[in-house]
């Protein structure tokens, strides 16, 4: 049974049951407690394609981290402002991620917010954001300016995830430019590895002149349907183009998710024995195991 397998690291045997990607399926062990805290490893999730489930996995992923005790921010680093409304923040009339941006003296503890999931901070964004790229623009070291701004309290956090918005633009490369590692979460559906080329080409530019150490964390494979060929033949192909860096652990479709974000709750909180729920905390055990995250 998968069960009497986690976190073991045993070599499979005839009867080890493979996981979608194919590999023998692994629980991964429950992530030891932290007797302190800091600082952060930050990673932003980025695929310039649209819905492919940036959002969805970092408020998901962000809460399980924070349900074992990880200290956890969330940055919404998209004009849409998916993610604060994904935790039930409202955005208006309280200062955003673009406060921070515009203004370096800025302090970034007045603009993060506290969420209902405890460990779990948020900087939100609304759609002032979509101005800040036109003001960064004509600053100097301008794909620096979210690095600098997070600097002050990655002392603070375990771990920062920042949402990206579906674009390769300034924004973007101010998220990776800030980033230690990068998460691609990939649709399991035609054309999901349409424009990943543009997208690791991005990374890898990056890395060449403005971070030199940022990491492909791993591929993430959402909106899996195991009943569907097609799912398992996208499934197939990614694992072909990206090998070990694509995460064992699957997200499958369902429309818990959808129901989730309405009531601004993530789906671990929302219907925490789902299966959904289920994959997102083993996703924050794998990434653990993996050393992305204390
Ligand atoms: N595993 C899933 N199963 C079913 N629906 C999902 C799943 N993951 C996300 N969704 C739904 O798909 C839609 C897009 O997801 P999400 O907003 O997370 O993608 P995104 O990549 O952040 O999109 P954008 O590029 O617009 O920012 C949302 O309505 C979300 O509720
Ligand atoms: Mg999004």
């Amino acid at each position: 049974m998968a069960g009497t397998k986690q976190g073991s690291k045993t070599a499979p045997t005839d009867d080890t049951p493979l996981g979608p990607t194919g590999r023998p399926y692994r629980g991964f062990a429950t992530p030891p407690k932290l007797d302190s805290h800091g600082p952060a490893r930050i990673i932003s999730l980025c695929n310039q394609k649209g819905g492919v489930g940036k959002t969805t996995t970092t408020i998901n992923l962000a809460a399980s981290l924070a349900s074992y005790g990880r200290k956890v921010l969330a940055v919404d680093f998209d004009p849409q402002g998916a993610l604060s409304a994904g935790l039930g923040i409202q955005t208006h009339e309280i200062p955003t991620i673009y406060d921070l941006l515009v203004d370096s003296k800025r302090d970034p503890h007045e603009v993060i917010v506290p969420t209902r999931v405890e460990n779990l901070d948020i900087i939100p964004a609304n759609i002032d954001l979509s101005a800040a790229e036109v003001h960064l623009v004509n600053e100097v070291a301008r794909e620096q300016t979210l690095s600098r701004a997070l600097l002050k309290i990655t002392a603070d956090y375990d771990v920062i995830l920042i949402d990206c918005q579906p674009s390769l633009g300034l924004l973007t490369v101010n998220a990776l430019t800030a980033s230690h590692g990068v998460l691609i979460p990939l649709e399991c559906e035609f054309f999901a590895l349409r424009g990943v080329a543009m997208l690791i080409e991005t990374i890898d530019k990056v890395r060449d002149r403005l971070n030199p150490s940022i990491t492909l964390d791993g591929v993430l494979a959402t909106m899996y349907d195991a009943r569907t060929l097609h799912s398992r033949e996208v499934l197939e192909r990614v694992v072909d183009a990206f090998g070990d860096d694509v995460l064992e652990t699957v997200i499958g479709r369902t429309v818990k998710f959808p129901d989730a974000s309405v009531s601004g709750m993530p789906i671990t909180e929302f219907a925490p024995e789902h299966a959904a729920a289920q994959a997102y905390l083993r996703l924050a055990r794998e990434l653990v195991s993996r050393g992305a995250v204390a």
